[in-house]
Formats: structure tokens, C-alpha cells, sequence
């Protein structure tokens, strides 16, 4: 019975040197090594279950005492880390245009009608082929979570009425039309998600009812993605979290780092870094664009630094592109 002992011995020599290895590797790995002492994969599973004492009570007496597992152990002790939700693999949302006009927070009940004007006519003047609207369209202040004035009571149809009839009147002068939400606009879906979770689909396919944004032609990019024209990336800004600060142009640059614009915090601003590629200088650039909601402010945002503003993003067919990011004062482009 001298080959019983080699099978064995070839074995345990085995899994002395590879502590951990699955049974199951290291009878495919016997096999394939030692055909002729292990014709067949069950032969090398044997010997292993023979020497850990995995055979069957009778057969327990002939384990290695150092080799010995409880039947049914893991071989391999090294932590098996789950694999968790893979999400969602984000890419930006391409938009090509020549020219585009981008607007950011306007509000709607509570915009200011005098810089709506004068941004949209500005976009309009200037030959652009694009509107992008960057979020906070809509404020929904009647479904915010804050304390509301009790003497609102013109409900959510009535704003979602306002907004589209906003859209009727600036949509129709632009050849493309693009919009993503903001924070307000993600109001609907949150409070849908809190009171009714299985209505959570429907609240994300309702925006494009509840503001007849195909009507509009406007592309509805609601997922929170990144709209990209040319080289730059464009988001509202709620998706960046602790944003703000002193610049916050210079805080959307420590969170992207990359060429990008958003709205979300009312401001122009802008910042400028240089950064250095091996030899290769180059420099990336990050603008917040002011808001068009009525200065005199809500009662849920009465003092605040805000500034009216819009922005031209002006793109060749490379992708390279150039900015204006400009504050309205006074009825006026600065
Ligand atoms: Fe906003």
C-alpha cells in the first residue's frame, strides 16, 4: 500500500507549503501536477480529505493533527470582501453647440422678471444656439421641508404653472435646450421617497409632465450627471457637497478639478489654477454663475450675498471654449 502513503505524503508536503489554499485549488493543482500519482481530480480530493481528516469518521484517525478541519471548514481563512451595489457608471451627458446661454436659479415663483429679461435677451442677442438651465427652475417652495409662511397657499400646481409658463416664453428662442435640476427641484423626489418610496420612479419621470418639457423640446438630464459642452462640465452645484466659502468658483475646483461651472450658490466667481502635467502647464478654470430669484429675497433666505448673473459659453468644434460670466446690475449686463 506504498501509494496511498505517496498520495498522502505529496499532499500534505502541499498544503504545508500553502496554507489557506482551498481544498478544491489544491486537488487541481495535485492533479494537474502529479497525473500519474493522481489520475483523476477525485483521487487528489481524497488524499487532501484523508490527511485534514475530511473523509468520513472512520477515516478521521489517519489526519495530519496539524492539518486536521472541523468537515465543512473554508479552507481559505483570507477575508472574502462583498462585492456591495456597483451603482451606476456616470458619464456626462455630451451637448454639442456652438453657443450657449446658461441660466441658473431662477426660482420660479420667486425670480426676478426684470433679469430674467435682460439674460435672456442678452443669450438671444449674442447669437446663441443653446440654452442650458442649471437647476432651481422651480423653487417647490410648497413642498419644502422648512417652516413655510402660512399665507402661501398657492400650492405646487400653481408654481409648476409659473415655471412652464417661464419656459413658453425663453424655450421657443433657443435651437437646443437643455435642463438639469437643482436642489428645490430634487424637493419633489426627496419628499416622495420619505412619504411614498413606491412612488420613487414616478417622481423622476414626472418632471418631464410636470413641466411639458417635451412640449419645450428641452432635454431633461436628471440623474444628476455632468453636462459636458466642448471641454467643460457643467453641473448645478448641490451634487458638490460642503461646498461654498469665501470662493466658491475655487471650492467647485478642489472638488472637480477640472475645467467646470455651476450655479447653486447665487455668485459670479471664478478660479483660476495652473496645474503641472510632467512638464506640461496648463490651467483649469472653475466659474459659479449668479442667480436670476428676486434679491429682496424669500422668507427662507432673507439675507444673503446673492448677485444676478448668467453666462455665454462660447465652444469650437475642437471642444476648446471660452467663457463670459457676467453679473446683471441694475437691469443691466456688467
Ligand atoms: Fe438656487
Amino acid at each position: 500500500m506504498a501509494v496511498p502513503r505517496v498520495k498522502g505524503r505529496i499532499a500534505e508536503e502541499y498544503l504545508r507549503e500553502h496554507p489557506g489554499m482551498p481544498k478544491q485549488t489544491a486537488a487541481k493543482w495535485l492533479r494537474e501536477k502529479y497525473p500519474e500519482v493522481f489520475p483523476t481530480l477525485n483521487a487528489a480530493r481524497k488524499a487532501i480529505q484523508n490527511i485534514t481528516g475530511n473523509n468520513g469518521e472512520t477515516n478521521r484517525g489517519q489526519a495530519v493533527p496539524d492539518l486536521k478541519t472541523e468537515p465543512g471548514t473554508p479552507g481559505d481563512p483570507r477575508p472574502k470582501i462583498p462585492k456591495g451595489w456597483r451603482g451606476h457608471k456616470w458619464r456626462p451627458h455630451v451637448v454639442k453647440a456652438r453657443r450657449t446661454l446658461a441660466l441658473y436659479d431662477l426660482h420660479v415663483p420667486f425670480h426676478d422678471p426684470r433679469a430674467v429679461d435682460v439674460a435672456v435677451n442678452y443669450g438671444i442677442d449674442r447669437g446663441c444656439d443653446h440654452l442650458f438651465i442649471g437647476g432651481d427652475l422651480c423653487d417647490c417652495y410648497s413642498i419644502s421641508s422648512y417652516t413655510k409662511d402660512p399665507r402661501f397657499r398657492k400650492g405646487l400646481s400653481w408654481e409648476l404653472t409659473q415655471a412652464r409658463e417661464m419656459l413658453s416664453q425663453i424655450a421657443p428662442h433657443f435651437a437646443q435646450r437643455t435642463m438639469v435640476p437643482g436642489n428645490h427641484e430634487d424637493r419633489l423626489p426627496r419628499l416622495v421617497s420619505d412619504k411614498t418610496p413606491e412612488l420613487w420612479d414616478l417622481a423622476h419621470i414626472g418632471w418631464h409632465a410636470l413641466l411639458d418639457l417635451e412640449k419645450f423640446g428641452v432635454t431633461w438630464v436628471g440623474d444628476h450627471r455632468a453636462v459636458k459642452i466642448g471641454k467643460l462640465y457643467l453641473l448645478h452645484g448641490h451634487e458638490i457637497r460642503k461646498a461654498g466659502g469665501v470662493n466658491p468658483a475655487r471650492t467647485l475646483f478642489r472638488k472637480i478639478k477640472d475645467t467646470a461651472m455651476c450655479g447653486h450658490f447665487h455668485r459670479t466667481a471664478e478660479h483660476s489654477e495652473p496645474i503641472l502635467k510632467l512638464r506640461d502647464r496648463t490651467t483649469v478654470d472653475c466659474w459659479t454663475v449668479g442667480c436670476l430669484m428676486r434679491l429682496e429675497g424669500v422668507d427662507y433666505d432673507l439675507y444673503h450675498d446673492y448677485n444676478h448673473g448668467l453666462a455665454i459659453i462660447h465652444t469650437d468644434a475642437d471642444g476648446s471654449f471660452s467663457v463670459e460670466n457676467r453679473k446683471i446690475r441694475m437691469g443691466r449686463v456688467e
